[in-house]
């Protein structure tokens, strides 16, 4: 079966599905030119991709000096959180790369208001996109992983959020619906990318996904309506029939 939108990739289980999601990054980075944008998303499902891209052979494969590295979401806490995405990342690849610490842009979570963080994301954004609009023949992102919620959230565009109505702005703070403060990259910037990757692993995630493959358009991952190729990576678990 084709998915509503996009393309499935089914995979035997999560280590092969991160083995090929680094792969599918690899091969994108080495096949472009000039500044390569990737957001990250958050939460256990990506650390088994994030950890490869510190390990042989996709250490010495990628572009460092060119790769810029943005998150897609961000809890709001400290970095030394354990609940922070950028913590997470940092301890899975980050911190054991020779990534320029200038390609490295973490949300500011301390001494900021939770809508300052936000704005001066945007601000962040909009400098390394060098364009205060964006434009449809050039996109934010280069490549955005994202995760898959079981109520359909991806990023922090939480079910019943303000968030989810916002189309100007780039990115928004999101006080209500979880345990921490969020701040989110919105529809208006997660949509402006050349290669959208939602990794969805585990049998909690079966329900979810096929309501989303299957064309939902009431969940927020179901809303996504990225511009460019929309890949789903999806372990046998959670992609139960859709991957015979
Ligand atoms: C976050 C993520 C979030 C995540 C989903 C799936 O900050 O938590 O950005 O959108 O991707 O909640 O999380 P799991 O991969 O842990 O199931």
């Amino acid at each position: 079966m084709n998915p509503a939108r996009g393309t499935l990739r089914g995979f035997p289980d999560p280590a092969a599905l991160a083995q090929a999601g680094a792969e599918f990054l690899c091969e994108r980075a080495e096949s472009s030119t000039g500044p390569f944008v990737v957001a990250l998303s958050g939460g256990s499902t990506p650390k088994p991709l994030y950890q490869l891209l510190a390990l042989e052979p996709f250490r010495a494969r990628l572009p460092w000096d060119r790769i810029h590295w943005v998150l897609g979401d961000e809890r709001f806490v400290k970095w030394s959180d354990p609940a922070s995405n950028f913590g997470m990342i940092c301890g899975a690849f980050l911190s054991h790369v020779p990534a320029p610490s200038a390609n490295i842009h973490p949300v500011p979570t301390e001494d900021v208001t939770l809508e300052e963080a936000a704005q001066r994301y945007e601000d962040m954004l909009k400098e390394l996109y060098g364009a205060e609009t964006l434009s449809a023949d050039r996109p934010l992102l280069s490549v955005n992983f994202l995760g898959l919620g079981e109520d359909g959230h991806t990023a922090s565009l939480l079910p019943g959020q303000p968030a989810l109505q916002e189309r100007e702005r780039w990115v928004v703070p999101v006080s209500h619906g979880r345990a921490e403060p969020r701040i989110t990259l919105t529809y208006r910037a997660l949509e402006s990318t050349r290669y959208t990757v939602f990794l969805v692993t585990g049998a909690k995630k079966a329900a979810i996904l096929d309501k989303v493959l299957s064309g939902d358009t009431e969940t927020p991952a179901g809303r996504l309506h990225p511009a460019g190729e929309l890949v789903w990576f999806a372990d046998q678990e959670a992609a139960g029939g859709w991957a015979k």
